[in-house]
């Protein structure tokens, strides 16, 4: 089977397609579901209706998204190591927050599951497979980062760069078709950045270009989107925006990873959090679980209280 054939679109049109053609599969093999090759696609619509109901329940599938096993890694000629014995499991079709202070570890976690950088000690998991057992462009095609800084130096529009993130499915050297510039414009769409499709990259402002970089991630449309602080450099708007555009996908029954510093932005759309200090896992599970004025006044040494919210933690910080 050639790349074009097995690429799948993300937005709305074609994640309906997927789940009218899984739901013809037994619901037995989709909930199940443990073979990487069905992936997050065939299981979709069963997390799917679950995620859409309730943001906040746990998301225990068969298969893992990600399943880190003791891993630890040092940059050279560091002090310490940026991440020491981090197990963690991060499920499928959920969204899990990573909050931690600055130099805990987070992107360095993400680097590490784009296969940007090699974990030293331990093993990394994705979708249920040693994730060294991906080819570079199988790996492109299930993990996707919008990386928290990125210098966007070509002279590219605003919409060749997003159609960059069709790439993993263009056979070498081609050219990307009617149906790639169709996800490339559904992408600027949904983050709100059509009306720049032809302006230079270079020319946008701190804001813009971090939405462009959520476009390009969303045109490459992966199973399990890494996200590094993707709304930091957004005003309220642009900002509510992006987190609906993740609970968007999560309701697709896709799996988000992402980093913030803001943990009622994590409140309104996580289902699990993920807490570092120091490059270790301080705890992680179930938002309502975890998200709790003495664990954060743990991870970040500081006083924080954590009031109930209509049902969602409310995490007051400065009082
Ligand atoms: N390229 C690098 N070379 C050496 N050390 C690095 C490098 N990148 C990060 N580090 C160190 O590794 C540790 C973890 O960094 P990392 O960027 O993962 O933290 P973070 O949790 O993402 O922080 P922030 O919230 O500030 O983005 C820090 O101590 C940092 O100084
Ligand atoms: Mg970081």
């Amino acid at each position: 089977m050639s790349a074009r054939q097995t690429r799948h679109r993300w937005p709305a049109a074609a994640a309906q397609s997927r789940a009218s053609a899984a739901s013809a599969a037994s619901a037995a093999s989709a909930a199940s579901a443990p073979s990487a090759a069905a992936g997050p696609s065939a299981a979709a619509p069963a997390r799917a209706a679950s995620a859409a109901s309730a943001a906040s329940a746990p998301s225990a599938a068969a298969v893992a998204a990600v399943d880190l096993r003791n891993v630890g890694f040092s940059y050279p000629h560091a002090e310490r190591p940026a991440l020491e014995g981090v197990t963690a499991l991060i499920p499928t079709g959920g969204v899990t927050a990573i909050l931690g202070p600055n130099g805990s570890g987070k992107s360095t976690l993400l680097h590490l599951l784009l296969g940007l950088l090699q974990a030293q000690q331990g093993s990394v998991l994705v979708e249920g497979r040693p994730q060294g057992s991906y080819s570079r462009r199988e790996l492109s095609q299930r993990v996707g980062l919008v990386p928290q800084n990125e210098t966007l130096v070509f002279e590219l529009s605003v919409l060749e760069y997003t159609l960059l993130g069709r790439a993993p499915y263009l056979d070498l050297l081609a050219l990307p078709h009617e149906e790639d510039r169709a996800v490339a414009w559904e992408a600027l769409e949904s983050v709100g950045i059509a009306g720049l499709a032809y302006r230079p990259v270079t020319s946008l402002s701190g804001g813009e270009k971090q939405l462009a970089t959520v476009a390009r991630a969303l045109a490459q449309a992966p199973a399990v989107l890494l996200l590094d602080e993707p709304t930091s450099h957004l005003d309220l708007a642009n900002a509510r925006r992006v987190l609906q555009v993740m609970a968007g996908l999560r309701a697709q029954g896709r799996t988000i990873l992402w980093t913030t510093h803001d943990p009622n932005a994590a409140s309104a759309i996580a289902s699990d959090i993920l807490l570092m200090r120091q490059g270790r896992v301080i705890a992680q599970g179930p938002l309502a679980e975890v998200l709790t004025g003495e664990r954060l006044t743990e991870t970040y040494g500081v006083p924080v209280r954590v009031i109930d919210n209509g049902g969602r933690p409310l995490v007051l910080v400065h009082e």
